[in-house]
């Protein structure tokens, strides 16, 4: 059948790669940003731009607060979509990981080649300094003091390690993506619904150089006509499926 087929396509690959969305942290509890219950339907993405972060720090800090708390306070665990893309990479069929997502649960699932091209809210940085603290340490000072967080180093505002909207995204990072995105023989995208750039170009930059693109995703994406495969499913059904067809 199909996933066997995709399966042999990626196991033939000498180089493959995949991206991954907010579609494949969805089943942890961890909602997406569009579609039913996207967070966008919820929060205002100009409140949360970075010129807001930049013009109110202080308003800014106190929405993200409230976004975090539905992000991240379930304290969201790994699923087996996560669970099948480390065991790829474990079993030598996945050479890297791009994604999307800010959660780090790639790397809790122990995928160890992972891209992260919006950051990782995890984290927070200073604006001024680059001195980073960790996201629980940046929420207690918000909690207990002022808003913004400040750092140690400069007393600058502390601003989440996650790219904000009319953010550029960490350059090693995007130009690690185009690499792996160029150089892969297949390239596998997972719960993404392909809509922000320029993550969304990447299956188009592996295709350009021949790669069999592989899309899994409950919705349509752009890239499914040109696609060599396309399973509209659960991402914690689909990527298990494959892997276990892919075999040791
Ligand atoms: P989206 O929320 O745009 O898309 C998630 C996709 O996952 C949708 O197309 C859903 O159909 C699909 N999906 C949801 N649950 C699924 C499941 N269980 N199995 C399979 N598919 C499922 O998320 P992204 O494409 O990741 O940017 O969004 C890209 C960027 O937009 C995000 O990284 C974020 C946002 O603004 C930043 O944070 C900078
Ligand atoms: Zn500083």
């Amino acid at each position: 059948d199909r996933i066997r087929a995709a399966a042999r396509d990626l196991r033939d690959a000498d180089a493959a790669v995949a991206l991954t969305g907010a579609g494949v942290s969805a089943p942890s509890g961890v909602p997406p940003f569009r579609g039913e219950d996207g967070i966008w339907n919820e929060y205002d993405p100009d409140a949360l731009d970075v010129w807001r972060f930049r013009r109110e720090p202080g308003a800014f800090w106190a929405d993200w607060l409230d976004l975090r708390a539905d992000l991240l306070d379930a304290d969201p665990e790994p699923n087996p979509a996560h669970e099948a893309l480390a065991d790829l990479s474990a079993a030598g069929r996945l050479d890297a990981l791009v994604t999307q997502n800010i959660d780090g649960l790639h790397r809790d699932a122990g995928s160890e080649e992972v891209v992260e091209l919006h950051g990782n809210a995890r984290r927070a940085v200073c604006r001024n300094c680059g001195w980073t603290t960790s996201a629980d340490d940046a929420v207690a000072r918000a909690e207990s003091g002022d808003l913004p967080p400040r750092c140690d180093a400069c007393d600058g505002a502390l601003k989440p390690d996650a790219v904000l909207f009319g953010e550029q995204l960490p350059r090693d990072a995007l130009v690690r993506a185009r690499e792996l995105a160029a150089d892969s023989e297949a390239f596998l995208v997972a719960g993404s619904s392909l809509t922000v750039e320029p993550a969304a170009s990447l299956p188009a930059r592996a295709a350009e150089s021949g790669a069999t693109l592989i899309v899994v995703n409950l919705d349509e994406t752009p890239l499914d006509a040109r696609a060599d495969y396309v399973f509209r499913g659960d991402v914690t059904e689909v990527l298990p499926a494959l892997r276990e067809a892919v075999g040791e």
